[in-house]
């Protein structure tokens, strides 16, 4: 096994184990991104924000900023397509909320973003993303990342656009393994992530797609050549698959999965911090969508699922857990 420090840096901010939080609309918010920190996150990071939203003081995206002291380093996910714009909102960033490290999207899919010149439509132009990624860096005193995808229908320009970004002062870069094209179809592109793990040189690479449990991380790590790796769903299954990727990674050994009771422990933890952070009414609402994450591959999960999507109070949550935990 390859030794490695557990920790590295992303510009000045010492990031303690090789392991992020992907950002995820509608999931990373503080109550989940506290959980996955307690379980050994090295990094989380927020659910995409709209650069728009905070520069119109939009009341649902400022709700949105709030950090948990707990949570650092955290980094917040900016969305956007011009230059003036994202200037901006970094700048509102560093100046008004506790994040470490300002993100850019470069690999949100979706028609709504893709078309206001966001999210993944980067990918198709390098020189966009060396101007103005160095505009935005040179109006930030903390680091500023990138996230990208391989491409947008293929992954002819992946080094290109990691090397516009590098060049252009980021202080690290994830890359998930799809591209625009595939959204969340095929598997990930390994031997596309280990071409640009070879190029980028000056900064940590983050490694993104389809790491499920320690077996993947590895792989991630010694052969693609990867600084760190970058968790999304799985970790909404099980984020004890941080603690289980640090603790291998710092003695070699591989520690047990959770019981499934445990796994249910941490489902009704979730469901208290989000109703701390937004009330009963919707975050068991939002839970409805959670829950069926952390039940997958569980006898008997359809039955509780239908069961939670009709639940509306924290109450009648634990009374369904109690009945197969
Ligand atoms: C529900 C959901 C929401 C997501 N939201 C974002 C987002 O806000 N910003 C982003 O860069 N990627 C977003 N992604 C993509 C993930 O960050 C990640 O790149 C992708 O899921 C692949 O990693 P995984 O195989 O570990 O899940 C989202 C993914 C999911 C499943």
């Amino acid at each position: 096994m390859t030794k490695l420090n557990s920790s590295f840096k992303i510009g000045d901010v010492v990031i303690p184990h090789r392991t992020v939080l992907a950002p995820m609309a509608g999931v990373t918010n503080s109550a989940f991104r506290t959980i996955a920190k307690e379980f050994g996150a090295g990094l989380v990071v927020m659910e995409m924000i709209s650069e728009k939203g905070l520069l119109y003081n939009n009341e649902k995206t400022l709700h949105m900023l709030h950090i948990d002291d707990n949570e650092h380093p955290v980094s917040i996910q900016l969305f956007g397509g011009d230059a003036e714009g994202l200037k901006r909102a970094a700048d509102f960033i560093q100046t008004n909320t506790k994040a470490d490290i300002v993100d850019i999207n470069m690999g949100c899919p979706v028609n709504k973003v893709v078309k206001n010149e966001a999210g993944a439509k980067w990918l198709r132009d390098p020189d966009k993303i060396y101007h103005i990624v160095s505009e935005v860096t040179s109006v930030l005193d903390i680091p500023l990342t990138v996230k990208m995808r391989t491409g947008w229908s293929d992954s002819s320009l992946a080094v290109e656009n990691a090397l516009a970004a590098e060049s252009a002062g980021v202080s690290a870069l994830a890359m998930h393994g799809r591209t625009r094209e595939q959204m969340y179809t095929g598997s990930c592109d390994h031997e596309t992530l280990a071409r640009v793990s070879k190029a980028i040189s000056k900064i940590p690479f983050i490694g993104n797609g389809d790491v499920r449990s320690v077996q993947d991380a590895k792989f991630m790590i010694e052969e693609i050549g990867v600084d760190a790796v970058m968790i999304g769903r799985a970790a909404m299954n099980n984020p004890y698959l941080f603690t289980q990727i640090n603790h291998f990674f710092e003695t070699g050994e591989a520690l047990p999965d959770l019981p499934f009771a445990q796994k249910l422990a941490i489902a009704k933890d979730h469901l208290k911090r989000l109703i701390a952070l937004k009330g009963e009414v919707i975050a068991v609402r939002e839970f409805r969508g959670l829950a069926p994450h952390y039940l997958r591959g569980t006898a008997g999960a359809a039955k509780v699922r239908s069961a939670v999507s009709r639940a509306s109070t924290l109450a009648e949550v634990e009374s369904i857990f109690a009945q197969v935990g």
